[in-house]
């Protein structure tokens, strides 16, 4: 694991963007895999800049989305296809055939499931998978409890989840109980993952993840596995862990 303890929100989307990037501009075919929540709203933000500013271009890349909820279509203002639309797809250069997220309103749920793997893995798989972490410790909506193993399927909320949802409905009747998410297992078949984190809301879940037992209770601590994860984190959600990071040394923070 590569762990970046970085000032705040802003430094923590600076760097986020210049992975992000450089992957573009090192392989502008690359299938890229994109996140949801206010997290990676900071490095969306940037990387439409970068369009703008100097053509990064987004028109050979393939993108797959980690979730959606089930039951909300596509142009519900709370679905995440009109998140990613809204916060960075309608600002670049990409058109729909590029773009993958799970339909919330899929009538046979497993067989669109297992579309979308095929369809991961006819684009070759994930060049560079974008996390966020829940408060809760899950990832996409592996929830706690979710198979470490575990595939593109249908997952109930957890009830923190669903509360922490809620703040964004307006009709509590909408508020999703069951969403589609990439498996863990499936995540972590991405050549790279960059897993973001930021404020004291996650310093918890950030000490689970990257110093607690590799636990299906902490579907994110699955990232000490991976081949090669980036992790980016602010000094808030790093203030629970007991080892500092500086330069890819670890070393404990009494020392
Ligand atoms: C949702 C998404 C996750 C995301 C998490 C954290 O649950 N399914 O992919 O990481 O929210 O969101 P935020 O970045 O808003 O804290």
């Amino acid at each position: 694991m590569l762990v970046e303890v970085v000032d705040n929100y802003e430094t923590l989307s600076d760097r986020a963007a210049e992975v992000v990037i450089q992957q573009i501009r090192e392989k502008p075919d690359s299938t890229l895999g994109f996140a949801t929540g206010g997290t990676p709203k900071g490095l969306y933000n940037r990387l439409i800049e970068a369009h703008e500013e100097s053509g990064l271009d987004f028109s050979k890349l393939t993108t797959f989305n980690l979730d959606e909820y089930v039951g909300l279509p596509p142009e519900h203002e709370q679905s995440y296809a009109r998140y990613m639309w809204s916060n960075l797809f309608n600002h670049v250069n990409v058109t729909e055939s590029q773009v993958h997220i799970p339909h919330g309103m899929a009538e046979d749920v497993d067989s669109h499931c297992q579309w979308y793997e095929r369809r991961i893995e006819e684009a070759g798989g994930i060049d560079l998978q974008i996390l966020g972490v829940g408060a809760n410790g899950h990832i996409a909506f592996n929830e706690p409890g979710s198979s470490l193993g575990s595939r593109t399927r249908i997952k109930t909320l957890a009830s923190k989840t669903v509360k922490d949802n809620a703040r964004y409905f307006e009709d509590q009747d909408m508020v999703p109980e069951y969403a589609i998410t990439m498996g863990v297992g499936t995540i972590m078949e991405a050549d790279e993952v960059l897993l973001l984190a930021s404020g004291e809301r996650k310093a918890e879940a950030m000490k689970k993840t990257l110093e607690g037992h590799i636990t299906a209770m902490t579907p994110a601590s699955m990232v000490q596995m991976h081949r090669f994860a980036h992790i980016v984190i602010d000094e808030e959600a790093a203030s629970e862990l007991d080892y500092q990071h500086h330069h890819g040394i670890v070393e404990p923070k009494d020392e």
